[in-house]
Formats: structure tokens, sequence, C-alpha cells
């Protein structure tokens, strides 16, 4: 617990605000989130965390019991008491590719006029270089300082990721805001950067530029392994052992998704194209995340023994919605742009994953709307033609591969878009099997 506890708002209570200010106020700090969604509040303060996100409900719980932890509508709400208030809005893509500052701007104009003297705003969400300066300037507020302190938290492990960092990432013009920043963290070991405004904004891009690099890679060699015969896990392990290359983010997939990295990739382009660079090299681990999908397609497509066009009369069954284990988070899902193709070309897609059984939520309704969802994996091999696996939730490493094979029919492909299943038991139960760059 960190011995001198802060008053912190936090503004946004999506994945990385409700992370941030449930982390902090577990960590000793007394943290009002503020968000636009009265609904949400009024859950939160009941209790119920409306995100799949490992160990939240526990230290959300805990600290509003300990009164540490609560949540207001708005982001005046939030900020007003604060000593330090987080901005962790929404950083969409906008339609050329950079990314939208629009919530940013509004929650800074919203916050100016009851900041207090001296407090300090810290940009949590990924912004573009130079937001530092433009949130400066959207405040007007002279007396107040401006910190940059990008997230690393993935969905899932977000709850672990806070409190056990790599590192946190801290810019800032003034080293006095930077240390108070620093301060917030004072329960936690790990390492801090102090940095200028620009490169704490660049880390965070780099970071995920690079971590994408490393999947598009291992998906190109993937590919080159089903070329010429080689199996893609056994490269990697061979390439792993070199502590200069690691295993780590070489796990080969159906394409990077999610809300970070494919907007975050397109937007660390769009900067560098912005500031005159080409940043080929990242264009390049687009293109190939591009082809992924393609090539996921075609193989779904070769297992029905259709053409591309048309897959009419075609029922895909599918184990997997969301981008990817340990969240409900559908986001630029991979499978969500996979099973989009298959269904434009006139294909049923019967879908089960674990965080669409029983009631939906009204976002969940209306992006699955069209997919016939069952609430037992099983169900998705009846009548099915193809299935595929999707996603790599834990529990389809256990799935029942004889009953799969019983209620699709033996000589069915099972397509392991993730590499999570023993090929020669999925043989043996008599399906067909094709995973990603395996011999
Ligand atoms: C990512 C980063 O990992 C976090 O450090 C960062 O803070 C976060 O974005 C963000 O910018 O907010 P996240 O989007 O939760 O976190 O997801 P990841 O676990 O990084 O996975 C991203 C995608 O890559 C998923 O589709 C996943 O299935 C895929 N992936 C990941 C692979 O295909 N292979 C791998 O080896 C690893």
């Amino acid at each position: 617990m960190s011995t001198t506890p802060i008053r912190l708002g936090v503004v946004g209570t999506g994945y990385v605000g409700l992370t941030t200010g449930a982390c902090f106020a577990h960590l000793g700090h007394r943290v009002v989130c503020g968000d636009i969604d009265q609904r949400k509040v009024d859950l939160l303060n009941q209790g119920h965390i409306p995100i799949v996100e490992a160990g939240l409900e526990q230290i959300v719980n805990d600290a509003r019991s300990a009164d540490r932890l609560s949540f207001v509508f708005g982001a005046e709400a939030a900020a007003a008491d604060a000593d330090i208030v987080f901005l962790c809005v929404p950083t969409p893509q906008g339609d050329d590719g950079s990314a939208d500052l629009s919530y940013i701007e509004q929650a800074a104009h919203q916050i100016a006029p009851v900041l207090k003297p001296g407090a300090v705003v810290v940009n949590k969400s990924t912004v573009p270089v130079g937001s530092t300066i433009e949130v400066e300037q959207a405040l007007q507020r002279p007396d107040v300082y401006v910190v940059s302190n990008p997230e690393f938290l993935r969905e899932g492990t977000a709850v672990t990721d806070f409190l056990h960092p790599d590192r946190v990432v801290i810019g800032s013009a003034d080293r006095g805001a930077a240390e108070r920043v620093a301060e917030l963290y004072a329960g936690i070991e790990t390492q801090i950067h102090v940095t200028d405004p620009a490169s704490a904004e660049t880390i965070k891009y780099a970071a995920n530029g690079f971590l994408a690099m490393k999947i598009s890679f291992v998906n190109a060699v993937a590919a080159m392994c089903e070329a010429v015969g080689a199996d893609v896990g056994a490269v990697v392990d061979g390439i792993g052992s070199d502590p200069r290359i690691g295993t780590q983010f070489l796990q080969p997939g159906p394409g990077w998704g999610g809300s970070c990295f494919p907007k975050d990739s397109r937007a660390l382009v769009k900067i560098a194209e912005e500031h005159g660079y080409n940043f080929t090299m990242m264009r390049g681990v687009i293109d190939v995340n591009d082809e992924q999908l393609e090539r996921m397609v075609h193989k779904i497509v070769r297992a029905s023994h259709r053409s591309d066009h048309d897959l009419t009369g075609i029922t895909v069954g599918a184990l997997g919605l969301t981008f990817k284990a340990g969240t409900d988070d559908l986001r630029e899902s991979p499978a969500m742009a996979i099973i989009g193709v298959l269904r434009a070309a006139g294909a049923t897609v019967r879908a089960f994953d674990p965080t669409t059984v029983g009631e939906l939520s009204p976002h969940q309704s209306e992006v699955l709307s069209g997919i016939e969802l069952v609430d037992d994996p099983l169900d998705i091999a009846d009548g099915a033609d193809v299935m595929v696996l999707f996603t790599e939730w834990p529990e389809f490493a256990k799935l029942d591969l004889n009953g799969l094979a019983a209620r699709a029919g033996a000589g069915t492909t099972l397509v392991d878009t993730r590499n999570l299943l023993d090929p020669t038991l999925v043989r043996e139960s008599g399906l067909n099997y094709d995973g990603v760059g395996r011999s």
C-alpha cells in the first residue's frame, strides 16, 4: 500500500479507466471515476463490472468497501477535487487512419474550469505524438501540468499487468509533475522511465507496433512453413531459445486484432507520414495481417469444398468469437472479420463463445446479429460442413473431439487458427485437421 494517499480523478471507465482507477484505489489512493454513461455508473456503484477482466470485480468491490473508489456521472465531477486527473477516454480511428482526439479534447474542455490550481492532468489514452501539448492548449490552464503516462495493459490480464508492470513510462516537461505521478506507483516495484512527452507517446506506439510486427512475422513464417513443409512450432522453439529473439508473442494465429493493435498500427503509419517519414515496415506488418485473414478464409473455403464467391448452403461451426481468450471484447476480432466474409459469401455461421452464453448485452446483440449462437460448444457441429477454432479459450483444448466428429460427421475439417489442438487427436476422432503452419 502507498504511504501517502493521493486524490485521483479518472475520466472514462472503459477497460483502461476502470482498471487504472481500481488499481490505484487498491494501492491506497482515493479515486473518483467519471463516465458519461449514467447506466454504467449506476451498475458500477452497485458493484457490477460491465466487462470480463480477471480479478477486477474483487479489487473494485474491495476498494468500494474501503471507501476509496466511487463512480460519478461526468468528467467534471471526477476531476473537481482531484490532485491528479487521468484521461482514459477512447481514441478511435478516424476516417484517414489517424487517431480521433475528439473525446480527449471534449474531456479537457469539461475539466478545465474545475481543476484545482497545480493539478496534474495525465494522458493514459493512447494518443498521437504531440497530444500532451494539444491537451495543454485545450485546457487553457497555465497553472496545471499535463503529463503522458501510457498504459501497457493487456485485456484479460490488465489487473496483473497494472500491479506488476515491466515498467512505468512518464513523459513530462516538468520534473516535479513527473515525480508526483511517479509517487502514485510507490506501492509497486518496477522501473520508472521519465522522458519528455513526445518520447513517452512514441514509446506506446513503438511497443504496440513492435509486438504486432512479431506476430505478423511469425504468421509469415507459418505461411512459409506450409509452403516448404516445415513446422512453425518447431521453428519458434528453435529461434526462441536465442534470448535476443525469445518465444513471447510468436504464437501464430488468425491475425492480430482487438481494440489496440489495428488502430495503433495504422495511427503509427499515419503519424510518421504526417511528419514526412514513410514507415514501410509498419505498412508491411499491416499488409501481412490483412493477408493472414485472407489465408484463413481460403483455408475454410477449401475445407468446405466450395469457391470463395459462393458459400450458399454451407454451415460453418465456429468456436470462439472474441479477439483473444480471457476477454469479452469483440472489437476488431479476427473471428468476426472472417465470419463477416464467410456470411457475405452466403455461409450460415453457428458459433459458441463462453462470453456469449445466456443474456447478451445490447452491444453484443447488435454486432452478433445474423450469427446463430449456441450455449454448448458441441452444438456448433450439428450439420457443419466445416468447423473453425477462432479463439484460444483453454476449454477448447479439452473439447470432446469424438463428440464433435460424431455430430459433424467423419471427414469434416476442423480449421484450428490458433494451433491449440493436437492434430493427431483430432485426426484420430475421424475429423480432418488444418492448423497454421503445421506440417
Ligand atoms: C495490447 C498490448 O499487448 C498491451 O501491452 C497494450 O497496452 C494494449 O494492446 C493497448 O494498447 O491498450 P491487447 O490488445 O489486450 O493488448 O491484446 P494482446 O494480448 O496484445 O493481443 C493482441 C492480438 O494479437 C490478439 O488478437 C491476439 O490473439 C494476437 N496475438 C498475440 C497473436 O496472434 N499471437 C501472439 O503470440 C500474441
